[in-house]
């Protein structure tokens, strides 16, 4: 019989980050055929991935301009997928999450009719939740990190295809963390880990664009020069959006290292080694927990519940003087600090990719029982 052709469909970093050892997973399976086709709505960032898990595309449809446009990145996607598809001959095409990437590629995968697998659900703000409502109109499977989506995919009247599986991105931390890590980013190597607080920063969404992020730059301009115990460590997003907010409102700060995107290796490796967390970033604050770290989350909402109810995640809101107040709390107060510091798993054992596999070869019969849930 002829292996079953599962093509992994990804773009942007994080994506790719929780979609590798997927695609890793599903190779080592006999029965399948392991495709990978990326996007690259991300150029840069996501070969950075891709060189970390070693992973080479099968496909890649090479869509990035700077700026781009919501409907530019969805209209070349949809286009260049159709080439992948025709050339591929996928059996079913598995997206992650809830960018424009994602919604194309599924969206193509429909138009071919060819099975969609939604590795991942959540709800987002603008644009990310309507992505995630389409692809949910489309999937026939899909792979929830937690009961608390699946029980939000119920609310949808959405019930068959349904496996709570953890999130991948667990997977991923597993094969990165290590104790006697060393960067290869020099700086890395000689941040005073133990003798100061090190604040890992990122900050990234459409959603802060704006008068938020300028908040943001400036609340963390401010809890740097006020704290002299502190050092804050910024790999800036390539975004140009980004870029300028920081040129102009943080640069320059005292104690405020800005480096460029670090390869995932790297960002796991520091995020174990900092003191707390503080971003608007989604990914972030799954992996956090799960290394013990408190993150501030600068955002109106956030869309993981499950880490604000285990108590390692906090809202601080976009407003400079809530964020200052807040970080400065869990700075000077220990007692503070160590309530929101231990290591919960919310998010997944470390064994997502294995049950995503397990299910997709029991849809496609070629396992007898149903596996078992995260
Ligand atoms: C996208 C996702 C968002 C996700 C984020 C992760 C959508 C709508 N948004 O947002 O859900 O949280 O990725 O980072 O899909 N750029 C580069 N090189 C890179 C990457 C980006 O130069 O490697 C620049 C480009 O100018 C690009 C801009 O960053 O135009 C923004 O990228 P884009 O994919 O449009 O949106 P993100 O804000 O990254
Ligand atoms: N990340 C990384 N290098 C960086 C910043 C982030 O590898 O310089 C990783 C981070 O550990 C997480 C993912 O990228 O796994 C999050 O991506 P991002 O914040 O861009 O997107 P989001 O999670 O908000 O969708």
């Amino acid at each position: 019989m002829d292996k079953l052709r599962i093509m992994s469909v990804f773009g942007t970093r994080p994506e790719a980050i929780k979609m590798c050892p997927l695609v890793k997973e599903l190779a080592s399976r006999p029965e399948i055929e392991s495709l990978c086709c990326v996007t690259a709505q991300h150029r840069q960032m996501l070969d950075s991935v891709l060189e970390v898990f070693d992973i080479k595309p099968d496909w890649d449809l090479d869509i990035m301009t700077p700026r781009q446009t919501l409907s530019t990145i969805t209209s070349k996607c949809l286009t260049g997928m159709d080439e992948a598809i025709d050339s591929l001959k996928p059996d079913m095409i598995l997206v992650h999450g809830d960018t424009s990437t994602t919604f194309a590629g599924a969206l193509s995968a429909f138009y071919h009719q060819v099975k969609v697998g939604h590795v991942y659900d959540k709800y987002s703000p603008f644009p990310e939740e309507m992505n995630r409502k389409l692809v949910s109109s489309i999937a026939d499977l899909y792979f929830c990190p937690t009961v608390n989506n699946k029980n939000n995919l119920l609310k949808e009247n959405i019930t068959d295809g349904l496996f709570v599986t953890g999130n991948t991105v667990i997977d991923a931390l597993k094969t990165t963390v290590r104790e006697n890590y060393r960067f290869s980013t020099e700086e890395l190597n000689r941040l005073p880990y133990g003798e100061k607080k090190i604040i890992l920063v990122t900050c990234h969404r459409r959603e802060n664009y704006g008068e938020p992020m300028k908040n943001i730059m400036l609340a963390l301009r401010q809890i740097a020069e006020q704290n002299r115990e502190v050092e804050l460590v910024y790999p800036v997003h390539l975004s140009p959006v980004v870029r300028e907010a920081v040129d102009k409102y943080l640069r320059g700060a005292p104690r405020v290292h800005l480096i460029d995107p670090l390869p995932a290796d790297e960002m796991h490796n520091l995020m174990a080694r900092c003191y707390m967390v503080m971003t608007d970033s989604g990914g972030l604050q799954e992996e956090a927990p799960a290394l013990g770290k408190p993150v501030l989350v600068m955002r109106r909402e956030t869309e993981r519940p499950e880490a604000v109810e285990a108590g390692t995640v906090k809202l601080c809101g976009v407003v400079q003087d809530d964020i200052v107040t807040m970080a400065e709390r869990l700075i000077r107060d220990s007692a503070a600090y160590t309530q929101m510091a231990h290591a919960v798993n919310p998010y997944g054992d470390g064994h997502a990719c294995r049950r995503i596999a397990d299910a997709i070869e029991w849809r496609f019969g070629l396992r007898a029982d149903r596996p078992e849930e995260f």
